[in-house]
């Protein structure tokens, strides 16, 4: 039976990619951070199964062996026996966090971590390929022409970006020493199951925004400014098919090069004028785009901050040695409205955000009186009045354009 070492399966990607693997026959082993019983990460596996896998007939615990390790001590996974039976790596654990004051830290797992793994593999028995699980906005913030190789001087932006980058770089230099062949596996913006929107825990960049959204519409603004440019493209890629290339990767019988990038994004992305589009529909919030007007806009303009450079670019990824390694298998994935609003919805009404948007709306209600949202609806409105009929004309468009579906899930759904 072919075996898979996974890392980070207590994760959004990780559970995912865990489940895809044992439901088609492959055996996982799963390293876990302080998970001595395995039950986190059997946890993890199943909530992903659930959610993400029809059809799903296999006994999880017969398909996964959890080795639970800190990574300071990954030298201790040479001792283990399950070692020699690994067939290849799929290196999800990362260090998420986009600070700069946390530069140490995001290096210090997502690089030297890293490198540390691939040594430990490169030495083991049987594995023949280590997948690192990177990102596609290693190119920095001045290339989106983003192609499948490594980028040699990109403008990079925070810890993450630049810590990935790095261990793309360093996982070149260890392939070229140790030989153990390499796969930077790179997902654009990963959001929920395009069937049923499960993203997990994940609550960050693209869902932070639609939250604060949403909770600007429960404060009872009807509408909001945002400095984005409407025509640039948001890339998103669904969980599942993500995992879907992933396994299609590992399966593949074409002849592979020793070291190679490959893409695992959208290859119709959305423009940010029609996701916002999506956004109205289901929150009710008319949203325009120009520079903020309200203090609340200016707060929206801060808490979005971190992620501007990527949301205010059209990026293109190329995704041709995907496509050369999965010949007739690839697949072209076009996201669409109804995919998004399921994936928005989903988030939008699961129970860890609606306890916190109750415990949001509770906080503010004092300070955020009926009479401020009065006054930033007041002031917006005078403002965009002044708009061009262009513009004015593309919004009442969006609106007229509501569909009764949607309009249906906005008001009935509650996904739990
Ligand atoms: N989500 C996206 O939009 C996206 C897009 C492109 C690429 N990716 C890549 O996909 C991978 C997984 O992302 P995700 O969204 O699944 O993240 P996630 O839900 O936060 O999961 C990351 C996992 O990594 C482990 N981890 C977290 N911090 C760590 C640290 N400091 N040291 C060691 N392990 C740590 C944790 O597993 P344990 O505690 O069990 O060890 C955690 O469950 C990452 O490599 C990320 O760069 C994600």
């Amino acid at each position: 039976m072919k075996t898979v070492l996974v890392t980070g399966v207590t994760g959004f990607v990780g559970s995912a990619l865990a489940a895809g693997f044992i439901k088609n026959g492959i055996k996982v082993v799963a390293i876990s951070r302080n998970d001595n019983s395995g039950w986190r990460t059997l946890k993890a596996i199943e909530e992903a199964v659930a959610q993400t896998q029809n059809d799903f007939s296999r006994d999880i615990g017969q398909m996964l062996e959890v080795i639970s390790i800190e990574y300071e001590k990954i030298e201790d996974l040479s001792k283990n026996p399950l070692l020699d039976e690994i067939d290849e790596v799929w290196h999800s654990a990362a260090e998420m966090t986009y600070s700069k004051r946390k530069l140490n830290r995001s290096f210090a797992q997502n690089l030297e971590k890293t490198s540390r793994l691939y040594k430990i593999m490169a030495r083991s028995k049987k594995c023949k390929r280590f997948y690192y699980i990177s990102t596609a906005y290693t190119g920095g913030i001045d290339d989106q022409m983003a192609t499948e190789e490594l980028h040699v001087s990109p403008i990079l932006t925070n810890s993450y970006q630049a810590s990935k980058w790095a261990a793309e770089m360093s996982l070149a230099q260890c392939n070229e020493r140790w030989k153990l062949p390499v796969t930077i596996f790179r997902p654009s913006i990963v959001v929920g199951d395009e069937f049923t929107g499960w993203r997990g825990k994940s609550s960050f960049g693209f869902y932070v925004f639609v939250e604060n959204l949403m909770n600007i519409r429960e404060l009872g603004v009807d509408q909001v400014q945002i400095d984005l440019d409407p025509n640039a493209l948001v890339n998103l890629i669904p969980v599942n098919r993500v995992v879907d290339y992933a396994i299609k990767l590992s399966q593949s019988d074409s002849i592979r090069d020793s070291f190679e990038v490959v893409h695992a994004s959208s290859g119709k992305p959305f423009t940010v004028v029609k996701l916002a589009e999506r956004i109205e529909v289901i929150t009710g919030l008319k949203i325009f785009f120009g520079k903020p007007i309200t203090k609340l806009d200016r707060m929206l303009a801060n808490g979005v901050k971190q992620n501007k450079y990527f949301a205010g670019r059209s990026w293109h990824f190329n995704q041709c040695t995907m496509k050369k390694v999965l010949k007739r298998d690839y697949e072209d994935f076009k996201m669409d409205a109804t995919i998004l609003d399921i994936i928005i919805c989903r988030f939008l009404w699961s129970d860890d955000v609606v306890i916190r948007r109750k415990k949001l709306m509770k906080k503010r209600h004092l300070r955020f009186s009926k009479k401020m949202s009065s006054i930033y609806n007041l002031q917006t409105r005078i403002i965009t009045s002044y708009r061009s009929k262009f513009e004015l004309s593309r919004q009442s468009e969006a609106l007229n354009s509501i569909d009764l579906e949607t309009q249906h899930m906005r008001t009935h759904t509650k996904i739990s």
